[in-house]
Formats: C-alpha cells, structure tokens, sequence
C-alpha cells in the first residue's frame, strides 16, 4: 500500500523530532500503522534558518496555508503553536476533509468545542496526544484504558518547564531566570515563557484532561490559575521539614454540585510518588471509582519526547483511515451530545487544606488570638511549627498547617489575621492536598 502524506506546519523543537522520529523508526511506525508515513511538505516562518532534522524530499514553504491546500498532504500536523493563525489553518484542514494531529493545547483548550464540532461534522479526526504532558500517553489513557470508571480526581504535574525550575532551584539553589534560559535553550518553553510560569500552559492542560475525565464542555476561562513565581526557597525549606513537597499541581476533582478545576503550588507529602517527579518529567494521578489510583509518568517536553506522542496520533490516524466516522473514538472521550453542564464551581467552595506561612511580632498573646480567629472559622489546625524569633527584628516565623476547609472561610480567616497587626507582612498561605483516596 502506498504511504500517507502528511504536511507538516511548524519545523521547530517538535516538528524536527517528528521528523526525526518518522525517519528512525519508519519501518516499525509502518508495521504498527499498516502503512508508511511520509512527510511531503511543511511550513515554516524562516525559509533561511538551518533545520536540524533531514528535509530531503520535503517541499518547504513560507506559507502554511499551501500546505494546507496542497492536494498530496492527506493529513496535517500543526505544530507552530499560538491560536491564530493556527486555528483558522486546522479548520481549513478540516473543511478540505483532512484529518489533524496538532501538539498545541493553547489551541485546543480555547477552541477545541468550535474545531471538534467542525471535525465531528466532517467526519474527520483531530488528535491532539501530545498537547497534554508530552511524550505520556495521558488523552489515550483517560478517553480509552480507563473508559470503565467514574473519575473522581486527576491531578498532574503538567507542565515541563516549571517543574524544572523548581527542581532546579531546590537541588542547586539556582536562579529562576538563569534555569529559564536553560528550558528555553533546550526546548521546554512556550514562545512565551510566561506561559510556563504563571501556570497557563498547564491550565490549558488541565482544561483537556478535565472535558475528557468528566464529560464536560472545555471551559478555559473557568480555571483558577496561579504560577511559580512566588514560591520562595524559605516555603521549600519549612515544607521538607514538615515531610512535604511543593509542586505545580493542576487539579481536576469532582465534587459536590460541581467540578473543581485549579492550577497552583501544593503541598504534597513527600512519601507519594508523585511528589518524587523532577526535572522536567511530568507525572499525572488519575483516581478512578474502579480501578483505584493509577499514576502515568514520563518526559513532560522536550523534541523526540513531544514527537513520540505526534506519531502514535499519526498512526491512530492512519488507521482511521478505514474506519467508519461513526465507530471511531469520540475526540473529548464522551459522545458530543452527551456532555455534563454541571459547573465548574468558585474558588471560595472549594475544599481544601491549608500551609499558612505568618511573620508575627514576638509578643505574647499572638499565637493564642491567631489560633482563636482559626478556631472562630471552625478551621482545625494539623500541625503548628514555630521558629525560633529574630530578636533584632524581634519577629517570629509561624508555620500553620491546617486541616480541610473552605477556600471562603480560610479567606475570611486570614483577613481577620492580618487585620489584627500582629504581623509584619502578608500571610503567605498554600494550598496542600493528601492526594490518597
Ligand atoms: P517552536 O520550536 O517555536 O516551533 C514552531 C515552528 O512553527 C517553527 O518552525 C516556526 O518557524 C513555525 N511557525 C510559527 N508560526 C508560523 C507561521 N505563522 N507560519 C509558518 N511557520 C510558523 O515550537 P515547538 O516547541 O516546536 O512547539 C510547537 C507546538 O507544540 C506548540 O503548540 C507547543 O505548545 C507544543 N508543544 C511543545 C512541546 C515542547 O517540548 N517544545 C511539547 C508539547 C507540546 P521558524 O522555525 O521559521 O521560526
Ligand atoms: N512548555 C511546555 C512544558 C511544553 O514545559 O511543559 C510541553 O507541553
């Protein structure tokens, strides 16, 4: 049988791993697809930039668009990132009839409803493997291995580059702008690296996984987003003392009336495995009603990585090929008309427990009024730790771990705190999950 075309938009970090990876193991991707992949043509910004990856036979354009049309590319694989004009160039593909396998979640998480209902009308596939932690096979795992159970919670570290950051910061004491440039070097980061940061790459992350575990539409704008950047070395210290870890959580729970959906630092104990994940590798816990824990490990970003996940959607593709629209895998797991409209609820109902950092004036009466104010909130209190006070700035550090509560009460809490100046800046307050049952 004779190969499939496909076009490639993109010959960056991902693009020249797919490359690579299609020409290396050409021979075993086509006894698994049952036939060749080969890629035809691709698009890029700078024809005059040297390509780390063997073109020879690849017609290479400026314009995406001619990729798009050309009538040899049978499938077109996205990988330039950004939303436009990405998205107008992946409905173009799908209104000619082309199936689509695209790496970019910010394109997914914001208009995936739009591309998928477009596809579902078409009768085309748009597989998207590699937008959700990389090389880790996580989409075909919660839409298709776990199909069985109710998921009750997912929660991942899922997104490369900051948990490289932090271990980096962690293990060596680094700067986080010189390990930045070091992701960025090594193709971790989005183009915009505040992506990475300030939590967006993984919240359109974890806007996927949720419309997948749960059924429900994708609801970007409904995600409670914090990043790294204000996780201090001191946080990290008093953590590992307590037998805590902190990483980048995003976190998808079901819950009483609604869906939790959150990206933040968490605590979390340092004897679950998850908490062990380093570097730039991404781990995702997945809790369902059956099966119990099940937890997926791997490279989070990185060329051949990312790619590995391109063409096993490539080869789910090249399958499709044959395969009735109607028998084929629903692209959010669920069927389209079977999707839940239960809401994704505020950040003030969520449950959760609480690290509450508080530099406090060293006087008495002040741990017995804070732990009053807690008290009056019905906040109960897992655990105090208090360092020994600085007598030149006379001020001492307390470390507050809390048990479950309202994220509203625990608010209301620390603004009475705060309001009682006894302390001498803002409490620093993140959130912890057990991640157990
Ligand atoms: P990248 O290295 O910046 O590559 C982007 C490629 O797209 C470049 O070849 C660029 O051309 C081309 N491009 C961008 N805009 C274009 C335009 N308007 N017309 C023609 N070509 C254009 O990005 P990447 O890291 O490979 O990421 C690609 C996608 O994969 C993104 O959606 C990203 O979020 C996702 N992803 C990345 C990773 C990772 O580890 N890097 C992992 C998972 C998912 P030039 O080379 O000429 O500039
Ligand atoms: N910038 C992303 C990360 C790439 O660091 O996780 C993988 O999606």
């Amino acid at each position: 049988m004779k190969p499939v075309r496909i076009g490639l938009l993109g010959l960056g970090t991902v693009g020249c791993g797919t490359v690579q990876v299609l020409a290396r193991n050409g021979d075993e991707i086509a006894r698994r697809a049952g036939r060749g992949i080969v890629v035809v043509a691709a698009a890029v910004r700078d024809l005059a930039r040297e390509r780390e990856c063997d073109l020879d036979g690849v017609r290479l354009t400026d314009d995406p668009a001619s990729v798009v049309d050309d009538p040899d590319v049978e499938v077109v694989v996205e990988l330039m990132g950004g939303t436009e004009p990405a998205r107008t160039l992946v409905l173009q593909a799908i209104a000619a009839g082309k199936h689509v396998v695209t790496a970019n979640k910010a394109l997914i998480a914001l208009h995936g409803n739009e591309i998928f209902a477009r596809a579902q009308e078409k009768g085309v596939v748009v597989a998207f493997e590699a937008a959700v932690a990389g090389g880790i096979p996580i989409i075909k795992a919660l839409r298709e291995g776990l199909a069985g159970n109710r998921i009750d919670w997912v929660a991942g570290i899922i997104n490369g580059t900051g948990n490289f950051i932090l271990t980096e910061m962690r293990d060596h004491g680094r700067d986080f702008g010189d390990v930045l440039a070091e992701a960025q070097r090594r193709g971790y980061a989005e183009a915009d690296p505040t992506f990475d940061v300030e939590g967006i790459d993984a919240a359109h992350k974890l806007c996927i996984l949720a419309a997948i575990a749960f059924g429900i539409p994708l609801q970007f704008e409904r995600i409670h987003v914090e990043g790294i950047s204000g996780i201090t070395r001191e946080d990290v210290t008093f953590a590992g003392e307590l037998g805590y870890r902190i990483k980048h959580l995003g976190i998808a729970r079901r819950a009483e009336g609604g869906f939790e959906l959150r990206v933040h630092p968490t605590l979390i104990p340092e004897r679950r495995l998850i908490a062990n994940v380093d570097g730039v590798m991404n781990a995702v816990l997945v809790m369902g009603d059956a099966v119990g824990p099940t937890l997926y490990y791997g490279a989070g970003a990185g060329a051949e990585a990312t790619a590995s996940a391109v063409v096993a959607d490539l080869v789910d593709v090249v399958r499709a090929l044959t395969a009735d629209p109607e028998n084929r895998v629903p692209h959010l797991a669920f069927q389209p008309g079977a999707l839940s409209d239960l809401p994704i609820l505020p950040m003030a109902e969520v449950r959760t427990s609480f690290y509450l950092r508080l530099r406090a004036h060293d006087r008495p009466g002040v741990l017995a009024d804070i732990t009053r104010v807690l008290g009056a909130h019905s906040i109960s209190i897992e655990a105090i730790l208090q360092r020994e006070p600085d007598p030149e700035r006379g001020e001492a550090t307390i470390i507050i771990l809390t048990h479950q509560v309202r994220e509203g009460d625990m608010q209301r809490a620390i603004d009475e705190i705060e309001a009682l100046s006894h302390l001498s800046s803002p409490v620093t307050r993140i959130r912890m999950e057990s991640l157990a049952r």
